[in-house]
């Protein structure tokens, strides 16, 4: 038993901030960030929450794929920055929708939290327990970054993307993925302090940290390792590929991705200029972009890759 995709949808905030605002406040330019990064601007949430994002999102994946809130029997959000500890996003997105009979719940595998939710849509379709399912990666970084930091809040932004689902026999689909919680120093954020009867801590709140360098050297090497992983289990040659969607953090990482797998770059579609990094959403934005554009066609076999905090990573070889 395998899952096929049956609708995609995305959602991203009105307003743009692009490298130029940001220099306006703060000690950065439009030549370092994109150099770095390949990022030019991003949208940032004014009056839209994760719940909000998730559910523009997932009514445009349902209507695409013709499927009614009420057939959905799960839905599963990745994120990191849901509104609420509870209820989870899944829950919200469920009220707003009236996805009466799903049973919801968030998983957190940062920026590989979509993948880490399509690993699980499969398991519960293999395992008889799901036949439609909306799967959804949200993100509002903008409320969790430390504005502070240049180093790093110039590369995230908001955004939402989900896709609906249905268990299919006649379908392949493979996934690799993987964490290593030996090295999640690398990035983290929001420590959640004791503070109870007898412990009292009153220090900030800390927002994402990361060691830039060290994210970009474990990402160059693990996105590779892991598409090689699936396309061996898939028995699927490079030449049938016809897109590789990898997580949109940077330019660079994905070039860099591209030369090590010894594929052309125009086989790696690409947004991180106008979104930025929308951790677990960027798969999903990027998928429906691609889709809407008329990319995909019935039958085209295409790879999704993510990596991130955790540190996590994941792949997916699907076919359209
Ligand atoms: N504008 C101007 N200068 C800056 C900025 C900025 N926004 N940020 C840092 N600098 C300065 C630093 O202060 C430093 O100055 P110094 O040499 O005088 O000390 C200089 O630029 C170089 O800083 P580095 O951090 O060494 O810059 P680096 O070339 O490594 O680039 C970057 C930083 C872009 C973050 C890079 O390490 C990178 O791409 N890492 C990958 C991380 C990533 O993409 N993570 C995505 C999020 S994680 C995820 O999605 C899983």
């Amino acid at each position: 038993m395998a899952i096929r995709i049956l609708g995609t949808g995305s959602y991203l905030p009105e307003k743009v901030v692009t490298n130029d605002e940001l220099a306006q406040v703060m000690d950065t330019s439009d030549e370092w960030i994109s150099s770095r990064t390949g990022i030019r601007s991003r949208h940032i949430s004014i009056a839209d929450t994760s719940t909000t994002m998730a559910v523009k999102a997932a009514k445009k994946a349902l209507e695409d794929g013709g499927v009614k809130p009420e057939e959905l029997d799960h839905i599963f959000v990745a994120t990191l920055s849901g509104d609420h500890a509870t209820p989870s996003t899944s829950c919200e997105v469920q009220k707003e929708i009236g996805a009466v009979n799903a049973v919801c719940m968030d998983l957190n595998a940062a920026c590989s939290g979509f993948v880490y939710a399509l690993n699980t849509a499969m398991a519960y379709a293999k395992a008889g327990m799901g036949r439609k399912m909306l799967l959804i990666g949200v993100e509002t970084l903008s409320k969790i970054m430390d504005w502070s930091d240049r180093s790093t809040c110039v590369l995230f932004g908001d955004g939402a993307g989900s896709v609906v689902v249905e268990a299919d026999p006649s379908r392949k689909i493979y996934i690799d993925a993987g964490s290593d919680g030996m090295k999640g120093d690398v990035l983290t954020c929001e420590e959640r302090h004791l503070n109870n009867l007898l412990v009292k801590d009153d220090s900030p709140m800390q927002q994402v940290q990361m060691d830039g360098q060290e994210v970009f050297k474990f990402a160059v090497r693990i996105i590779p390792k892991s598409v090689n992983k699936i396309l061996d289990a898939a028995g699927v040659s490079k030449d049938e590929i016809k897109y590789y969607i990898l997580h949109q953090a940077n330019r660079r990482i994905i070039e860099a991705a591209a030369r090590r797998l010894k594929e052309p770059i125009e086989k790696f579609p690409m947004n991180v200029d106008h979104c930025a990094n929308t951790s677990s959403a960027t798969i999903p934005i990027l998928l429906d972009e691609v889709h809407r554009n008329g990319m995909l066609k019935a039958g085209d076999k295409i790879i999704l890759s993510g990596f991130g905090g955790g540190l996590t990573w994941g792949s997916v070889y699907l076919e359209w």
